[in-house]
């Protein structure tokens, strides 16, 4: 079977993560949810009241911090010195923060380091990571890079569908801006919306969830 690296990158609602899980238990792979960090950071920033705008301090914080990451895709976990946030990390006010952390350079130079250090520990049993740099920055040489995309009406519906059990137009309304906003953030200092050379783009507006993992394990068993 498959030992590698499979690199993943998309925009929110793009899909990506419960695709990245399942193609890991499929393959017997490690996984990596590179946004979890990020978010953990953010938790960690809000919980020592940390000014987000203070880039200094919330990079000083964030090298500081111990990061215990669980790559198991059966349940994946975050805990920042010693505290398991991997529920805290999903409510809305850190999604609505975690930009502010995402475009700190300095955070990101140490993020990308612990992740690349993850992925060479992982290598051998294979791992697939996933975020929004991940096939350009964190793991340009990785065996397998793919960038999965959806159209935005596509991927607003996905997330009220994840936050509100429903996409009928009050939760698609709620949903909107908070996509829009954090992906418009998001894209000032990494580009996620276009494949970057050699990286394989799947479209998943029209396809299902299967047909999604079913899409990326075939691309897996014809390039590595
Ligand atoms: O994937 P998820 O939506 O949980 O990511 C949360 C946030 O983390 C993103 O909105 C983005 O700001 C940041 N992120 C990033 N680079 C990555 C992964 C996530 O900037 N590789």
């Amino acid at each position: 079977g498959f030992r590698g690296v499979i690199a993943v990158d998309g925009p929110s609602g793009s899909g990506k993560s419960s695709v990245c899980r399942a193609v890991a238990r499929q393959l017997g792979l490690r996984y990596l949810d590179t946004g979890a960090m990020y978010r953990a950071v953010t938790w960690a920033a809000l919980d020592r009241g940390v000014d987000l705008a203070d880039r200094r301090a919330v990079a000083t914080l964030c090298r500081a911090l111990v990061l215990d990451i669980t790559t198991d895709p059966a349940s994946p976990g975050i805990a920042v010195d010693g505290v398991d946030v991997t529920g805290a990390i999903r409510q809305t006010r850190i999604s609505e923060s975690v930009s502010a952390i995402a475009t700190n350079l300095d955070v990101r130079a140490d993020l990308i380091a612990r992740q690349q250090a993850i992925l060479a520990e992982e290598k051998g049993p294979g791992i697939i990571a996933e975020g929004r740099d991940i096939t350009t920055v964190v793991a340009p040489d990785a065996d397998v890079r793919l960038l999965l995309t959806a159209d935005e009406n596509a991927r607003i519906a996905r997330r009220a569908r994840e936050l509100h059990g429903t996409d009928d137009a009050d939760a698609l309304a709620a949903t909107h801006a908070q996509v829009a906003t954090r992906d418009k953030r998001d894209s000032t200092v990494v580009d996620f919306l276009a494949a970057a050379d050699g990286v394989v783009e799947i479209d998943t507006s029209a396809l299902t969830f299967d047909q999604v993992v079913a899409t990326v394990l075939r691309v897996v068993s014809e390039t590595a």
